[in-house]
């Protein structure tokens, strides 16, 4: 197997007395989307500053597309692509302006600097917008030149801090069909999120932090099914009456009826369901939907992150070891 775009051991990091970073450990592999996902606080821009040479770990090592972040800081800058948290843009130039200067910071001459925001301008439906300023831009056209910007010099490992916060619904769904594009076509990326189904939707691997430590991490559905129990529902045609009680008896003690659907653990998932599947076949009982039920990302993420336990959360990885 190849090396990992980003490998992370042991990263620590205090600003005084607050422990940003206590020890986290994750890998990246290369064209996929890894969601460091936390929140408030949880010491995500922290991580994402250290693997991108903005800042300086306490303690661990990181590599990014095999090259160290703390001696080999140049060749580490020279590959990837950074949004952070903030924008960055100067409100006083244009869209174009700003992609323009920042192509000449990554040495593209002025003809090719040009081009290269025209063709990401373009890219990332700004055409139109490319010669206002960017104090007049929405949120959403904000975020898009902040991808942009990242882009100039075609990096193959994009770091996000946090690239959808604060866009309406429709500017998010429209950030993850660019970053899926861009994953597409074999660019690696780490991004942070506090959005579950952010993460849920775009990640190949999720990598929960809390309070500096990793807590959980797996791919979306390891996570969802290392938490809780599957559950089984039944829903009947109508709520009437005998048909429910039968599949309740079916169902055994744990089970719960809301108007026309009758639920339980089903603790051996798929087993459970395709026996229940059989025994209403038997009874001739007509049903109009039958499924299984993983727990949604948020349970996962409250009950990884329940504060309510205790002063420090325990750093048990439930899905694959990194
Ligand atoms: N430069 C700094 N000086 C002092 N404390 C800092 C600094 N940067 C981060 N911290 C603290 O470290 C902790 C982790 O911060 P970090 O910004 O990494 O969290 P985050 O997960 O990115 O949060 P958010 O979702 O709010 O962006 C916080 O308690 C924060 O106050
Ligand atoms: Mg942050």
């Amino acid at each position: 197997m190849s090396a990992p775009a980003v490998l992370a051991k042991h990263l620590s990091r205090s600003f005084g007395a607050t422990r940003a970073l206590v020890d986290v450990s994750f890998e990246v592999r290369g064209g996929t989307v890894c969601a460091l996902l936390g929140r408030n606080g949880a010491g995500k821009t922290t991580a994402v500053r250290i693997l991108t040479t903005l800042l300086r770990a306490d303690g661990g090592s990181a590599l990014v597309d095999g090259f160290d972040v703390s001696t080999q800081a140049h060749q580490v800058r020279t590959r990837i692509g950074v949004t952070g948290q903030s924008a960055t843009m100067d409100e006083l130039l244009t869209g174009s302006e700003n992609l323009e200067t920042i192509g000449r910071f990554c040495h593209l001459g002025a003809g090719a600097a040009r081009r290269r925001a025209d063709e990401l301008l373009r890219q990332f439906d700004l055409l139109n917008a490319g010669n206002r300023l960017v104090k007049r831009y929405s949120g959403g056209m904000r975020r898009r030149l902040d991808l942009a910007a990242s882009l100039i010099a075609e990096p193959n490992m994009l770091f996000l801090d946090e690239p959808t916060t604060g866009l309406d619904p429709v500017s998010r769904g429209e950030m993850w069909a660019y970053i899926r594009g861009l994953v597409s076509a074999g660019t690696t990326v780490l991004l942070t999120t506090q959005y579950l189904d952010e993460a849920d939707r775009l990640a190949d691997t999720i990598v929960v932090i809390d309070r500096g430590l990793v807590v959980a991490r797996g791919t979306p559905e390891q996570l969802k099914s290392s938490i809780g129990r599957p559950f089984l529902r039944v829903t009947l045609p109508d709520a009437s009456g005998a048909a429910t009680d039968q599949v309740r008896q079916l169902l055994g003690d744990e089970a719960e009826v809301q108007g026309r659907s009758v639920s339980a653990p089903a603790a051996d998932g798929l087993t459970t369901l395709s026996e229940v599947v059989g025994q209403l076949r038997r009874l001739g009982i007509a049903t109009h939907e039958v499924g299984l039920e993983l727990p949604s990302l948020d349970e996962v993420f409250s009950s990884v992150t329940d504060h309510s336990a205790g002063p420090e959360p325990s750093p048990t990885p439930v899905g694959g070891e990194a």
